[in-house]
């Protein structure tokens, strides 16, 4: 069987010969497509594969129509809002994820970028310190629990909020549960964000929830740019000076909004919460198992358009 490991944004070497030996073991053969410019190059290199390994790559309608043999398509990560799914159900392609696996990468990501602005992103001016201070957890899933565990292990107070988990679960895993997301903006501190990117959660934090925050509050999304009102967050940023946003997805005009805010605003080039060695390690080789285990056994557990 021909596999294809395309990622624009190369996994760490360690990765990728984990996911060959596996793949390979089972019988089966790998193309390698690293950091390719376009489309144009993926849909020529999916022509003849049974099964793909993807990060944040983009597999769109046109990627599963160039792939007349594609069984699975296993996304090494969390968030698969980089997959047409409508389109693979309609291809007969099974889309899977490995939940948690790059989870604590993100994690410490979200904890660092904490520290970074209120330390005025490693500038002299005085700075603040986490002890003691709130923070909010939007969406309690994998990242977001690693997030309340090493926050509380520094000393702050964790509160969160997750429409799919019930408030006593929340608080048997260590967090205050709050009321609604109005709740937990209005009372934290930092907010850090680890909701997906859906119809229904894009552009939800805008304005009205930003300018909520304590003063002094920092917003931190390693999620989704695109659950962020990026005009709300710029007007949110004038009108209370003291607000700070810290991102690993870039907003679209950052380079003005950095110009204007200053060191009150960050974003990492290029997302980078999953970008270690562990992380690329745990996620690559989870997806290439379960490749293995939907070739040999049937196993779609992992599977995300059911
Ligand atoms: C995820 O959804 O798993 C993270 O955003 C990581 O994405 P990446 O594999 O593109 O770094």
């Amino acid at each position: 069987m021909k596999i294809l490991l395309a990622t624009q944004k190369p996994f760490a070497a360690a990765a990728v010969n984990g996911i060959r030996s596996i793949l390979e073991e089972a019988g089966n053969e790998v193309v390698l497509l690293e950091k390719y410019a376009g489309e144009d190059e993926l849909v020529a290199a999916v022509s003849d594969v049974e099964a793909m390994i993807i990060r944040s790559d983009k597999v769109t309608a046109r990627v599963l129509d160039a792939a007349p043999k594609l069984k699975i398509v296993v996304r090494a990560g969390a968030g698969f809002d980089n997959v047409d799914l409508a389109a693979a159900t309609a291809h007969g392609v099974v889309v899977e994820n490995t939940p948690g696996q790059n989870s604590n990468a993100v994690a410490e990501l979200a904890i660092a970028m904490m520290i970074y602005m209120s330390r005025n992103q490693f500038t002299p001016a005085t700075g603040t310190e986490i002890l003691g201070k709130t923070v909010g957890i939007q969406a309690f899933g994998n990242v977001g629990r690693l997030v309340g565990q090493k926050a509380a292990a520094l000393g702050m107070k964790v509160k969160a909020v997750d429409p799919f988990i019930p408030a006593e679960k929340i608080a048997e895993a260590g967090a205050e549960p709050v009321a609604d997301v109005a709740a937990l903006y209005s009372s934290s501190d930092f907010v850090s964000v680890h909701i997906p990117a859906l119809p229904s959660t894009i552009g939800s934090i805008g304005y009205d929830l930003i300018t909520s925050m304590p003063k002094g509050a920092v917003l931190v999304n390693t999620a989704r740019k695109e659950v962020i009102d990026e005009a709300g967050l710029e007007r949110a940023l004038e009108d209370r000076p003291d607000l700070k946003y810290v991102a690993d997805v870039m907003p679209d005009n950052y380079e003005a909004l950095r110009e204007k805010f200053g060191v009150r605003i960050f974003a990492t080039p290029k997302k980078m919460g999953a970008q270690t060695s562990e992380a690329n390690v745990n996620a690559g080789l989870a997806a290439a198992r379960q490749i293995v285990a939907y070739f040999t056994e049937g196993c779609t557990r992992f599977q995300v358009n059911k």
